[in-house]
C-alpha cells in the first residue's frame, strides 16, 4: 500500500471513532475570586519562534498527497484563517517525491496567504529536502515528525531508526527557519527532549497520547492482531509536558499537543508553561463530520471559555495565566516525585511545592 491511499486510510479511519482527550484531571487550577479584571481585557496573544499569535491554537500536521487531503487542506486553510490561527501541513514527503501532487500543500497557501505556515516531514529528511519541504509553501518553520511506534505498527514501515538525532542537527544547522520537532502522539521524555534540543530543536511539540492513537489506527489498516495493552503506549500529553518543559527549561519552546481539544485541558497546558497547543484529529473529525462552519463555531467556544478560565484565575494574559497557583496531584503527581521532575511553580511565592525536586 502506497503513501498516498495510506494517507486517505488514516482519514477513513479516524472518522470511525470521536478522537479521545487528554487528561490533565491530575492538574488543577485554585479558584481565584478576586480577579479584579474586566473580561474585555483578557487576551490570548503569545508569540511562538519569534512569532505573533493572536491565539495559542494551531492546527497541527495532517493531511496532504491525495485529492480528498487537498479539499481537506483547503478547508482547514479556510478555518485557520478565519480564526487566525496558524497551520502545520501532513508530511510533504509525497510532494518532494512527486511534484504533481505539490498542489495539495500549496493550496493551504493559496487559501491562506498571510498565515503563518508550517512544513512537516519525517525523520528521514535531509537537510535538502528541509529547504524544497519550507520552499514550497514559504514555510515560518519546519515540523519533523518522530514517529517509531507508528512505523512499527505498519506492514509498510519503514523500521531504520539510525542517524535521526544526526540528521536533525544537520537539518537545524543548515536550514534558515527554526525546525520543531513532534511526536505524532505517543509523548516524549526528558531525556530525548533534552537531546533534541541540544541538536538544535527551536521547539519541541510533545503530542503525548490520549488524543489520536496511530497504534490504534494502523493496527487497524494493517489488520494484524497487535495486543491490546500495546493501545496505550507512550507518554500521557500531561506527563509528556512536564517531563519536556523540565528538559527545555527556557532554552527551547514547548508545544503541547495530543487530545487538546477542551479548553480546560488547554488552559492547564498553558499555565504549566506551553506556549501553545496544536490539535489535529479533533478538528479534522468536526471538519468532516460537521462541516466548516461548526468547526468555526468550536474553536471561537474554546476561546471563548480560555478567556472565562484566565478570568477565574486572576489573569489578563497567558503570561499572567503561567504564575497562578497550580496543584498536582495522583498518577502525574507521583510521576514526577519518581522522576524527579521539576513542578512549573516551584518558584512562585518562594515556596517549594509538594511534588517533584531538583
Ligand atoms: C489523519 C492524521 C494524519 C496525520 N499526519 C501527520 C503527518 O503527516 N505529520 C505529522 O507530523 N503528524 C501527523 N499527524 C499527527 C498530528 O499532527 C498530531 O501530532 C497527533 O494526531 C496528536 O494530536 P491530536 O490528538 O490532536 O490528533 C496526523 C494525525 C492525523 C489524525
Amino acid at each position: 500500500m502506497g503513501r498516498l491511499s495510506r494517507k486517505d486510510e488514516h482519514i477513513i479511519i479516524l472518522l470511525k471513532q470521536r478522537p479521545g482527550l487528554a487528561d490533565f484531571s491530575d492538574i488543577h487550577f485554585v479558584h481565584n475570586c478576586l480577579p479584579e479584571r474586566d473580561l474585555d481585557e483578557v487576551t490570548l496573544e503569545t508569540s511562538l519562534l519569534g512569532r505573533k499569535l493572536g491565539s495559542p491554537l494551531f492546527i497541527n500536521a495532517l493531511t496532504g498527497g491525495t485529492p480528498l487531503s487537498k479539499r481537506v487542506n483547503a478547508a482547514l486553510a479556510g478555518v485557520a484563517r478565519d480564526c487566525g490561527l496558524a497551520m502545520a501541513l501532513g508530511s510533504q514527503m509525497a510532494a518532494l517525491d512527486d511534484p504533481l501532487v505539490e498542489d495539495t500543500f500549496k493550496v493551504v497557501r493559496e487559501v491562506y496567504p498571510e498565515g503563518l505556515i508550517w512544513a512537516n516531514l519525517g525523520s528521514y529528511a535531509t537537510p535538502e529536502l528541509a529547504r524544497r519541504a519550507i520552499e514550497m509553501v514559504d514555510a515560518a518553520a519546519l515540523q519533523i515528525h518522530l514517529n517509531v511506534p507508528q512505523e512499527l505498527a505498519m506492514r509498510e514501515g519503514d523500521c531504520r531508526f539510525r542517524g535521526t538525532l544526526r540528521r536533525i542537527k544537520e537539518i537545524a544547522a543548515a536550514v534558515e527557519r527554526p525546525v520543531i520537532v513532534k511526536e505524532v502522539g505517543f509523548g516524549i521524555a526528558r531525556e530525548q527532549a533534552k537531546l533534541l534540543i541540544e541538536a538544535g530543536a527551536a521547539a519541541i511539540d510533545v503530542s503525548g497520547r490520549g488524543g489520536t492513537n496511530f497504534m490504534a489506527i494502523e493496527g487497524r489498516r494493517s489488520r494484524r492482531p497487535l495486543s491490546p495493552e500495546f493501545l496505550t503506549w507512550g507518554l500521557p500529553t500531561a506527563v509528556s509536558l512536564l517531563e519536556v518543559l523540565d528538559a527545555a527549561a527556557g532554552k527551547a519552546e514547548v508545544i503541547a499537543s495530543g487530545g487538546m481539544f477542551s479548553s480546560l485541558n488547554i488552559a492547564k497546558a498553558l499555565a504549566l508553561g506551553a506556549q501553545a497547543v496544536g490539535i489535529a484529529g479533533y478538528p479534522l473529525y468536526l471538519l468532516i463530520k460537521r462541516g466548516r462552519r461548526a468547526l468555526f463555531r468550536e474553536i471561537r467556544r474554546i476561546e471563548r471559555e480560555l478567556r472565562h478560565i484566565l478570568l477565574m484565575t486572576g489573569s489578563a494574559s497567558l503570561e499572567e495565566l503561567r504564575q497562578v497557583p497550580l496543584v498536582i496531584t495522583g498518577f502525574t503527581g507521583e510521576w514526577m516525585k519518581q522522576r524527579n521532575l521539576r513542578h512549573p511553580r516551584k518558584e512562585v511565592g518562594g515556596q517549594k511545592s509538594e511534588v517533584g525536586g531538583d
